[in-house]
């Protein structure tokens, strides 16, 4: 799958190890920064992310600051983006089943990394619910603007 990945200063040594857990796992992942731990804001990685989504350039985003709240407000704002914060194995399912989010956004500060392998993987593999659930992701979108 092409992936977008991005963090800020308080995510970003949770975006080394997904990343590289991502990329043995043969997907291709594009790291839209930063490039070093310095303090940064959220924003201006999450913006890149969620655009490359939008328009097609990747399949999915992964997002990570120290709680994930940021990253998910911000990545909301582009047209098409639907990012939820993520916490444990039932809720990375439920948001792809029920809300084909397209953008998963972690903290670092309150999911392990063992943990957040474990959530990538199951958003990865998990599927859209697709029939009641369609009607519902269009009305996400009808509120855009
Ligand atoms: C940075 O201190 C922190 O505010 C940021 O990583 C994130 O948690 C924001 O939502």
């Amino acid at each position: 799958m092409r992936l977008a990945i991005a963090s800020d200063h308080g995510g970003f040594a949770l975006k080394g190890v997904l990343a590289a857990s991502l990329r043995a796992a043969g997907h291709d992942v594009a790291d839209h920064g930063p490039a070093a731990a310095e303090r940064c804001d959220y924003p201006d990685f999450a913006g890149p992310v969620a655009r490359a989504v939008s328009t097609g350039e990747a399949d999915r985003g992964i997002l990570v600051c120290g709680s994930g709240i940021g990253m998910s407000m911000a990545a909301n704002k582009v047209p098409g983006i639907r990012a939820a914060v993520v916490q444990d194995l039932e809720h990375a399912r439920l948001s792809r089943e029920h809300n084909n989010a397209n953008v998963l956004c972690l903290g670092e500060r309150f999911t392990a990394p063992a943990l957040a392998e474990a959530i990538v993987a199951v958003w990865l593999e998990t599927g859209f619910g697709e029939g009641r659930h369609v009607g519902r992701v269009a009305k996400i979108h009808g509120l855009e603007g």
